[in-house]
Parts: structure tokens; C-alpha cells; sequence
């Protein structure tokens, strides 16, 4: 069989680049540990009511002995529970959030806070919030029916003394 030399030289260029881009998906999956977007700490969805974070009594804004807050929530279709919380704005806060159903994500526009909210897994994101005000949270992954009515509101309290 007669193969141009031209496109022998094309079929090396397509074989390199796809080595390329597998081992750059393996490199980055297994030397840099890129997994979903968490803190990488797994959890049963199917009995998030079981757990002693996430069940409904215990979702909300929590104050750590440090000063620091905690704000536990459950991103379900459609709604993230709680439906409002209130956090100290120029305050470490950690947002933890586990979905018992679907994928969602979650976004509060004007800050850093963006995620995926993967079953299977608890979602954690840090940040230190700047501007007061109330803002909604949004889911942003499409997730059914109901996604364009799936968010919350957070508002954002200047800091105590
Ligand atoms: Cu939840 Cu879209």
C-alpha cells in the first residue's frame, strides 16, 4: 500500500499530539491530583439525613471557637437548604455543601464563590467575604425542570465589634 510521505508526516503529527494530550490528562489526573471540585472527601448521598452535618437540624451558619464560620448547606432539586443565610462579612467562612440527588453548582455573584456540588462528594469552598448586602446564590449546572428556580439568598453582615 503507497502512503504519501506528506501524509505519513501528518499521521506522526496526529499520533504526537494525541500522546500529548492523554499523558497531559493522566499527568495532571494522577502527579497533580485533579479530581472533582472539593476538598476531595467523600460522602454517602443516599443518607445525608443520617449524617450528623448534614441533617436537616444541623444545616446553617455555625460559629467556630476561633471566630471563623461554617455554613453547612444541602443543594437538592430544587433549592438550597438553608434558604437564607446570614454571614459576617471580613470573616473566614467555609461553605460545605453535599447534594443528595443530581449535580449542581452553586455562584454568588460579586464573590469568589463557585463550585460544583457533586454526588458523592462534599463541596468546600473558603473565602473571607468583602461587601455587605444580600446576594442570591444560584445553582448554575442545569439540573432538571426546576434549575431556573434553584438559589437562595445570602446576606452579608458587617463584622461584629
Ligand atoms: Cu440545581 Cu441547577
Amino acid at each position: 500500500m503507497h502512503v504519501d510521505p506528506l501524509e505519513k508526516i501528518w499521521i506522526g503529527v496526529i499520533i504526537l499530539l494525541t500522546a500529548v494530550m492523554l499523558g497531559s490528562i493522566f499527568y495532571t489526573a494522577f502527579a497533580g491530583s485533579v479530581h472533582p471540585p472539593s476538598n476531595v472527601e467523600v460522602i454517602d448521598s443516599t443518607a445525608l439525613h443520617l449524617t450528623d452535618e448534614f441533617a436537616e437540624d444541623n444545616l446553617g451558619v455555625r460559629e467556630n471557637p476561633d471566630g471563623s464560620v461554617t455554613v453547612t448547606m444541602v443543594a437538592t432539586r430544587y433549592g438550597f437548604h438553608p434558604q437564607h443565610v446570614e454571614v459576617p462579612a471580613r470573616t473566614p467562612v467555609t461553605f460545605r455543601f453535599a447534594t443528595p440527588d443530581v449535580l449542581h453548582g452553586l455562584h454568588i455573584p460579586t464573590t469568589n464563590v463557585d463550585t460544583m456540588v457533586v454526588p458523592g462528594y462534599v463541596s468546600e469552598v473558603n473565602t473571607e467575604l468583602q461587601s455587605t448586602g444580600t446576594f442570591p446564590m444560584y445553582c448554575n449546572e442545569y439540573c432538571g425542570v426546576g434549575h431556573h428556580s434553584m438559589w437562595s439568598r445570602v446576606t452579608i453582615v458587617p463584622k461584629q465589634g
